[in-house]
């Protein structure tokens, strides 16, 4: 256990220091041609394109969300029409890194070439009003959570006061609980305080035995994954049970990006046993640069369920630190681009439920498919332009069924030129996996993440969505 904990905190410091490392993404790329699209009106009015706009955009652009400005009116979308224009065209807005002409997902959130093409007209037309009184009402979104009433709430015990000094910075935390029983847990969902400011989070639950720990709510304060730099940041935060030992970890329960809501599965797939006591961990809770002092409460929306996980979610890790090699090795010398390839064959039937691919800053393109013994390709994942931001964990709208004997094929491309503008070093320099938890800024990944249950007939019909 102590050396999963330990992996994780360096997992957290490399996150950390990468992102700490990073430039703005989409500066140098070709200016990207408009899509050929037959049948648009003469004239593009804000009423053609508000619908897209409140749609794919809204729910990040406006107040209090993590968008920078809001896009919500015919004058907030005026005012920044040229850069939304080169966002939009470069399919960079909104973030939805998936290629969904290879495969779909739930919650997707991209253009067509035929929205692309309008907004694209309706800023070249200079942006016309037209007539709007058809125009529905603007959306009302959900206070609070993307999923609805949460069954409980565990607060973060303390807020977060955000220095006004403009620079990044990865948080070590725990949100403790006691709740009146043992129970199964369906979903988590992380709700930052201040979403301008909280830009990712990636979180555990540590889960206490009866009698483990007397103080199971004993606070601590968040702590700077950057300064610590240490093994001892899980002490510091009083995980440990009384006798010293440490309690055990669900690694990876929750994750947060802006615009993505956690899965919530059908009843019975999925989900884990949650004790009494215990506490969520952030291993990597991601503050943005503020220009003023500014604070963040965070919590944990929780949803039980009567049932046990009848179908426990497991995991396979393909690639680095995983369960099957990366081909060749991943080391990547200056001024190269290189292709990486990792397969899994599979010894049982399995239905696919969510999968994350993960790579840094190299990272330029990923694929992910499978081949069945009879021969048939099934098309998991395509991104055809690597943005380490937007790391999103994608599920499948219904159970994807690969057969026993299945080869999982990853493929990555990765450059480590002065080209890629994300990359850390001018000139380049070889860059490498790392060999054990140990993780540095300069260390490159390739990782693919599946998350699945055991299949059973009829698995290819049960609807992941909500
Ligand atoms: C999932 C949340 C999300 C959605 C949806 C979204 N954005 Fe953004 N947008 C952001 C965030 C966060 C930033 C700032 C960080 C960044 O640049 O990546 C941003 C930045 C921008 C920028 C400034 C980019 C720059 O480099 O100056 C523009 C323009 C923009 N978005 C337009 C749009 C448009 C237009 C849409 C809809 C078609 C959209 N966004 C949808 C989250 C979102």
């Amino acid at each position: 256990m102590q050396k999963v904990m330990c992996q994780l905190v360096f997992y957290a410091l490399c996150i950390a220091l990468l992102v700490a490392s990073c430039g703005t993404g989409s500066e140098s790329a070709n200016d990207p041609k408009v899509p050929v699209v037959a049948g648009l009106p003469d004239t593009v009015t804000f009423a053609d394109i508000a619908p897209i706009m409140r749609a794919n955009c809204m729910p990040c652009h406006r107040e209090g969300q993590a968008g920078p400005f809001p896009l919500v009116s015919y004058n907030d979308l005026k005012r920044k029409a040229k850069t939304a224009r080169k966002m939009v065209l470069g399919r960079w807005m909104p973030p939805w890194p998936a290629d969904t002409a290879y495969s779909r997902f739930v919650g997707e959130r991209a253009l067509t070439a035929r929205q692309i093409a309008l907004f694209a007209k309706w800023v070249d037309q200079g942006g016309v009003l037209g007539d709007t009184s058809a125009l529905p009402p603007l959306p009302v979104y959900p206070e609070g959570s993307l999923l609805g009433k949460p069954d409980a709430v565990v607060w973060l015990p303390d807020a977060f006061h955000i220095p006004g000094d403009n620079r990044d910075r990865f948080m070590i935390a725990k949100a403790p609980f006691v709740l009146t029983r043992d129970t199964f847990l369906r979903a988590v969902e992380f709700v930052p305080g201040n979403r301008r400011f909280v830009h990712h989070m990636n979180g555990a639950m540590v889960t206490y035995q009866p009698g483990g720990k007397k103080e199971p709510l004993q606070p601590s304060d968040y702590i700077d994954s950057d300064s610590t730099k240490s093994i001892d940041a899980y002490g510091e935060l009083h995980l440990q049970n009384d006798d010293g030992s440490w309690p055990p970890l669900t690694p990876n329960l929750v994750n947060y990006l802006p615009g993505l809501s956690p899965p919530m599965y059908p009843p019975g797939i999925g989900g884990w046993r949650i004790g009494r006591e215990g506490a969520f961990l952030m291993n990597s809770l991601h503050y943005g640069p503020s220009m003023r002092d500014t604070v963040d409460l965070s919590r944990f929306n929780l949803w039980f369920s009567a049932t046990p996980p009848e179908r426990p979610m497991r995991e396979l890790a393909m690639g680095t630190l995983g369960d099957s090699p990366v081909v060749p090795e991943l080391l990547i010398p200056p001024d190269t681009v290189m292709t990486f390839r990792s397969e899994f064959k599979l010894p049982k039937a399995i239905s696919v439920l969510t999968i994350n691919p993960h790579m840094h800053l190299l990272g330029k393109r990923f694929l992910a498919y499978a081949v069945t013994p009879a021969n048939d390709t099934i098309h998991l994942i395509r991104i055809n332009d690597w943005d380490f931001r937007w790391q999103y964990a994608y599920t499948f709208r219904h159970m994807l069924v690969l057969p026993k004997g299945a080869v999982i094929h990853v493929e990555a491309v990765m450059d480590n030129t002065a080209a890629n503008r994300n990359n850390p070093y001018d000139p380049p320099r070889t860059a490498r996996a790392p060999l054990t938890g140990h993780i540095r800024t300069t260390d490159e990944m390739l990782q693919f993440f599946v998350n699945y249950v055991d299949s059973r007939p009829g698995d290819e019909t049960i609807a992941l969505g909500r």
